[in-house]
């Protein structure tokens, strides 16, 4: 089979579907991996080393996407509907639940389309679809660690804290996979954390696994507000979204309190922030500039 790797045209993404070891792999299974000139350089990833591994160079995106099988990262953005064809294999995300202009690019060409989020194990998990809740969970610490520095924009607060001061305290909801990963780094910081879910079984894996370091509560309306008073779902009615404070959210995060009874209708509300942060942070979900 010729499986074609274009450059990814989406917006800040830098990402290559496959990488040299990946197209070693293929090529030793008999197949034909075309890489478009330039594909891997966002992820640091010369021609060269696919050269190395089996691959041939292309010099556009048309010959990568004239292989039997493209695989991508992201869905196809509108610069790209006119490279579908019936004959074509596509693997990507595509997300189609909240794209329809692609989704109907896809239907009037005819293309086979296989999303990276719809592949399913038989115990039903989704494989494709972890790493990104994984690498969701672990930067969400990182961002928030990062926006609480004096310098941009925070509160000055060292996550670890050092000997002698209290450290910073992390709030995480939801001990699903993006959960786990963000208390695994909040943990590894040394900050103060608590964990707050709905499933008793995930907070007594967590509880088992830190042996005490880690807080956990049954997530109500009142245990969040208790852990994150004041945080930016309260905002609707007090100035809690204040200066400094940073609140690294995924949309699994909003998800979930959108879900917790009591919180549905302040976490939705995308009211301004009254508390003017001084935090340009673009995770804040109630943006005060
Ligand atoms: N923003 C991103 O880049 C990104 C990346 C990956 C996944 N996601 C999104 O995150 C979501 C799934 O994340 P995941 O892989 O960690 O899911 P998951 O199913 O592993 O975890 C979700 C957790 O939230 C808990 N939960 C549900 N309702 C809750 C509530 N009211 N209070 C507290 N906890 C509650 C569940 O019990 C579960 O443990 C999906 O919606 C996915 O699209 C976002």
């Amino acid at each position: 089979m010729r499986i074609g790797i274009p450059t990814e045209v989406k917006d800040h993404e830098y990402r290559v579907s496959v990488t040299p070891a990946g197209a070693r792999a293929l090529t030793d299974a008999g197949h034909e991996v075309l890489v478009q000139a330039g594909a891997g350089l966002g992820s640091g990833l010369p021609g060269d080393a696919y050269v190395a591994a089996g691959a041939r160079i292309v010099p556009d995106a048309a010959d990568a996407w004239g292989a039997d099988l493209v695989c991508k990262i992201k869905e196809p953005v509108e610069s790209e509907y006119r490279r579908l064809r019936r004959d074509l294999v596509l693997f990507t995300y595509l997300h189609l639940a909240a794209n329809r202009p692609c989704t109907e690019a896809l239907l009037a060409a005819g293309t086979t389309s296989i999303g990276y989020e719809t592949v399913q194990l038989a115990d039903g998990s989704l494989p494709l679809l972890v790493p990104m809740s994984e690498v969701a969970g672990r930067l969400a610490t990182q961002a928030g660690a990062h926006h609480l520095l004096k310098n941009e924009g925070g509160r000055g607060v060292l996550l670890g804290g050092v000997p002698g001061a209290r450290p910073g305290q992390v709030v995480v909801l939801g001990a699903g996979t993006a959960g786990r990963h963000a208390t695994e780094m909040a943990v590894g910081m040394h900050a103060e954390v608590t964990v707050l879910d709905v499933s008793l079984p995930r907070l007594r894996e967590l509880d088992a696994r830190y042996g005490g370091r880690v807080r956990t509560l049954a997530s109500t309306a009142h245990a969040v507000q208790a852990a994150a008073h004041p945080s930016w779902w309260t905002t609707a009615r007090s100035s809690g979204c204040g200066p400094g404070r940073c609140s690294s959210t995924s949309r699994s995060t909003r998800v979930a309190a959108s879900r917790t009874p009591g919180l549905r209708r302040t976490a939705t509300r995308r009211s301004r922030c009254t508390a003017r942060c001084s935090t340009a942070s673009p995770t804040c979900p109630v943006p005060c500039r």
